[in-house]
Formats: structure tokens, sequence, C-alpha cells
């Protein structure tokens, strides 16, 4: 039985659907009155790690390719990320977080060394593809100053995943002496100045290791814990607020945050985020829990497996709700918060854009959904999850951009992401989605998901909602309320589209894409027809 710790380890080792349209059986009761927390931006975060194309061709091009570049790094993709709002960009891992050595990323690019990106033994590489390049040797183009560069070109913040499983913990304090120690004051200040940085690159957020169930060096939580507290005692902030992130559990495994929390102590203290990874991945309908042969493909999908990879991804909701209540448990205050720094849709190999772009899949209108799904799951808990990071950005899993030497085109995911960071900064606020389950067969037994799912945020008098309806071949038409407030006009942004397995492409990068539309007020209420597997936006404004 592969499971995906194994897998890890190993590592390192349609359905064309017409809408049938219903009458309005579906009420969204948005209730002002009753705020759970303000939506981080942070939980509009991405994740880059050095793993196939995503660095390399997906973001670093070097300065002298004929892609068009700033100093090195792909404009098309800065420029479109940065329209959608990133809040952070975890970075370089991941599993490789915990192989890297960030001194091999600092000084002249000339002189960097190369080294062997643990990934080259994943038996997900296409059969096709070339295992010469800098996607299995690492040419360590893109190191810290680069990686910053990038964030700051897409007005994100870095977020840096240090190596707690083959770095000792000193390397963890200089790794931060070198970005954040001031101008002319050490050894690693004026590294960083030769390499471009003379100010401080105030990097705020740092993970102490990745999965460290896992490939970041197969701890007991109790074990991880005194690993947490070794490297995070006495770190100089150097006038930064530093923000540790610990490795949380692998999806439901209430095991290791109740043995972490139990064993962490005082060392909670320095923590900030606490992250837990979860990834949509089980389409098999039940019949197997095998990493490898329960995975399906990311375009071709029946019935059943659309809806399996939604109810896979439904699950984040009691996710964040049993951690956080045995979090809890020791964390009275709940001091620290949920940062869900790997989540997404995983997929069966065969989709990738090119060869080299390992563990890369196709994108279609189910992943939109997956993603507004999330996202607003994410929102219904905004007292709980402080950061979120997509995995990952580009030419990988749930990407929202694939980029290939010249061509580049952004993923239905991508739109979602730009959909939804009107949501960003705002006071999330307790919404009531009443609509009739969708059913479905799950391997011969009747199985339900939820009709429509939702989230709201208000700011001011404008209020945004936004919905997916999860039903394949149904609309769904919905009376809108807002509790205790007119609504004085709105407008709608949908993304759908008449086959749910639409995606786009180098050749089609434009098959899927929001298109607005316009949305009246009835009296005191909005009514609006969801169309099937789709992703609305409405924003509404108050009296
Ligand atoms: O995102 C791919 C891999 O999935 C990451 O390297 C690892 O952290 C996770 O298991």
């Amino acid at each position: 039985m592969l499971t995906r710790r194994t897998f890890l380890h190993s590592a390192a080792g349609a359905a064309c659907l017409a809408a049938r349209a219903q009458s309005t059986d579906a009420r969204i009761e948005i209730l002002p009155s009753e705020p759970i927390g303000r939506i981080a931006p942070e939980i509009y975060s991405h994740f880059v790690e050095h793993l196939g194309g995503v660095v390399y061709d997906g973001i670093w091009v070097g300065e002298n390719s004929a892609v068009p570049n700033v100093g090195g790094i792909r404009k098309s993709l800065v420029d479109a990320l940065a329209r959608s709002k990133p809040g952070a960009i975890r970075w370089p891992g991941g599993c490789y977080a915990d192989q890297y050595d960030w001194r091999d990323g600092i000084g002249s690019r000339a002189q960097r060394p190369r080294r062997t990106n643990f990934w080259v033994d994943s038996p997900e590489w296409p059969k096709n593809a070339r295992r010469d390049g800098p996607q299995a040797y690492e040419p360590n183009q893109m190191g810290t100053v680069e990686f910053v560069r990038f964030c700051r070109l897409a007005s994100a913040q870095p977020y840096i995943a240090a190596n707690l499983r083959s770095l000792p913990a000193q390397e963890f304090w200089r790794w931060i002496e070198y970005c954040n120690s001031p101008a002319g004051s050490t050894t690693l200040a004026a590294r960083r100045a030769a390499d471009g940085d003379p100010q401080p690159l105030n990097v705020r957020f740092w993970g102490v290791g990745n999965e460290s169930w896992g490939c970041g060096g197969n701890f007991t939580p109790e074990e991880y814990a005194t690993e947490f507290r070794r490297y995070t005692a006495w770190v100089p902030g150097y006038g930064a607020r530093l923000s540790f992130v610990g490795s949380g559990p692998n999806g439901g495994d209430l095991n290791w945050t109740r043995g972490f929390f139990d064993k962490a102590g005082a060392s909670l203290n320095s923590m900030w985020g606490f992250a837990l990874h979860h990834y949509s991945w089980n389409a098999s309908g039940g019949r197997t829990t095998d990493w490898m042969a329960g995975k399906r493909d990311a375009l071709r999908f029946d019935a059943e497996q659309y809806y399996e990879i939604l109810r896979e991804a439904n699950l984040m909701e009691s996710l964040i709700t049993s951690h956080w209540g045995v979090m809890g448990e020791v964390d009275r205050r709940h001091r620290v918060k949920l940062v869900v720094d790997e989540w997404g849709a995983w997929y069966a190999p065969g989709t990738e854009p090119f060869p080299e772009a390992l563990l890369g899949q196709q994108s279609t209108m189910r992943d939109a959904v997956l993603t507004g799904l999330t996202l607003d799951t994410f929102q219904r808990h905004a007292d709980k999850v402080a950061m979120a990071n997509a995995a990952q950005l580009v030419n990988c899993l749930h990407s929202l951009f694939f980029a290939h030497e010249d061509k580049f085109c952004v993923t239905p995911t991508y739109h979602v992401f730009a959909m939804y960071a009107a949501h960003q900064g705002a006071q999330s606020i307790r919404t009531m989605i009443s609509a009739p389950q969708v059913g479905y067969n799950r391997n011969g037994q009747p199985a339900t998901l939820p009709g429509l799912a939702g989230s709201a945020s208000l700011e001011g008098k404008r209020l945004v909602l936004t919905v997916t309806n999860l039903s394949l071949d149904q609309s769904r038409e919905a009376e809108i309320a807002v509790r205790g407030t007119a609504i004085q006009s709105a407008k709608a942004v949908v993304l759908a589209a008449a086959d749910v397995h639409a995606h786009n492409s180098f050749d089609a990068p434009n098959a899927v894409e929001p298109k607005e539309q316009a949305v009246s007020p009835r009296g005191s209420l909005l009514v609006h027809r969801f169309p099937p597997a789709s992703v609305t936006k409405i924003e509404i404004a108050t009296a």
C-alpha cells in the first residue's frame, strides 16, 4: 500500500452537461451583524518549490533569455500574478526545503554550485522527460535575493521555509541574518549588499521545516517539538517581526497536532502559525487508499470522479475545526493560528504542460470549483486561518499558470483567485446558505455534497458574496438577502463553461474566462441563477 508519505519517501527517496433550470429553491442570507474575523490577505498565498518546471522555466528564465523578463524573472508571470493580489509566496519547498542549503543560492550566480534535486528520483516523471536539466540538477540561479525580488515584483510577501532535516539550527539563524540584518552590520549583510540588496529584505514569515512527519525528517511530533524549540529559541529579530510557522499535520492526523502541542510547552510562544497540508487526490470513490492507485486523470473524468475530488476538498472544513479544537486544548487563547501552506488537487501523471514539468497537471472548471470551495472555507474560518498557500504556482499541481519557453497562459484557478481578491482585508460575516444537496453515485452507494457553498465579507458598505455551485448538471436559482440592510445595487462576475472539462492551454488561452453579469435587486432581495459547476462573485452596495 503506497501512501503520500511513502510516496514522498520513495521520491527522496460527462460529461458535457446541459443546465436544467430549477425554480428558486435556495436562499442565501448574509448577516452583517455577525462578524467572524478579518480575512487575512495571506489566505491568498502561493507556493513555489524547486520541483519540475515551477522555478525553471516557470519563473526563472535568466537575464539573457529571449523571453521577456525583469532581471531574469518571467515578466508575463509577475504581471498576471500581481493583478491577482497575492498575499505571500512560500519557497523553496515543500520537501525540497529540507534538502536546500541557502548558502548555495547567494553570491555570484556564475559561481553557484549545481546540486542534485532529490525530486530526480520521483516515480511521477513523464517517460519522455529529459532528466539532465535544471529541473533535476539545481543550478541555484534563483537564490534568496532573486526570490525576494520576484516577491517584490508581484507585490507579495516572502515566506521562506527553512531546512530543519539536514542543516543545523545555526544555519537557520544565519539565513535570517543574511536576509534581515541591518545594512553594514554583519559579514552576511555585506554579502547581501554585494548580491544587490544593501537594505534588509525584511523577511517576516519563516517555516521551521516542512512535513516533519515525512520527507522533513520522519520525526515523531514530540521529537519535532524539541527541534522546533531549538531552532526558534533566542533568534535575533533585527527589528523585523518574525513569524515562525511550525510543521503541522498531514490531513486529519490529530495525533501529530496533539503530540506536538502537548510537548511544545513554552516554545508555543514563539510560534505564529501551525501548518496543515491537505491535498484532494483520491478520486477512486473509496475503492482504494493507495497513493498512486487512488489518483485519476486531470482532464478525463466522469461524474463520480468530479464529485469525489470536491468531496476531498470539502473535508477542509472539518480539518480546520478538528485541528483547531485540539490546538485549543493547550493553547487556550488560540494565540497560534492555522496556516494551510499546501492545498489543492493532485491528479495522476499524464497532463503535464511539457515533459519536464514534474507533477504538472491540467486545470479545468472542476479545479476552479475546488478553488472557490476552498477559499470560501478559509473565509468562513477567518478567525482561525491566518495564511493559506495553493500548491503550486506554475507548471505543477493546482497551478494558476502554465509557462514554457515563450508560451504562457492562466488557468481557471487563476481567475478564481483574481475574483476572490475582493475579499482581502474585509470582515468575514456569517452567511447562511440553504440549498438542496447534490447527490451522486459513489461506487454503487448514494453520496451527497452541498448544493451551494460560499462566504461573504463586508468592508464599509461594500459586501462581497462568493458562491460555488457544485452540481454538474443543475443550475440553481437563489434568493439573496442581507439582513437589516437594503440592497442598492449589485453586479456579478461568473466563471462557468458549457463543459466542466473546459480548460485553458497555450493554444487556447482564453477558453475559460470570467464574464460580468447584471444582477437586479427585486425589492429587498437579489435573485440569481448559479450555473452548474460554476464560481460566482456578487458585489453588493448596501444602503
Ligand atoms: O507539493 C508537492 C509536495 O507535496 C511537497 O514538496 C510536499 O511538502 C508535499 O507532500
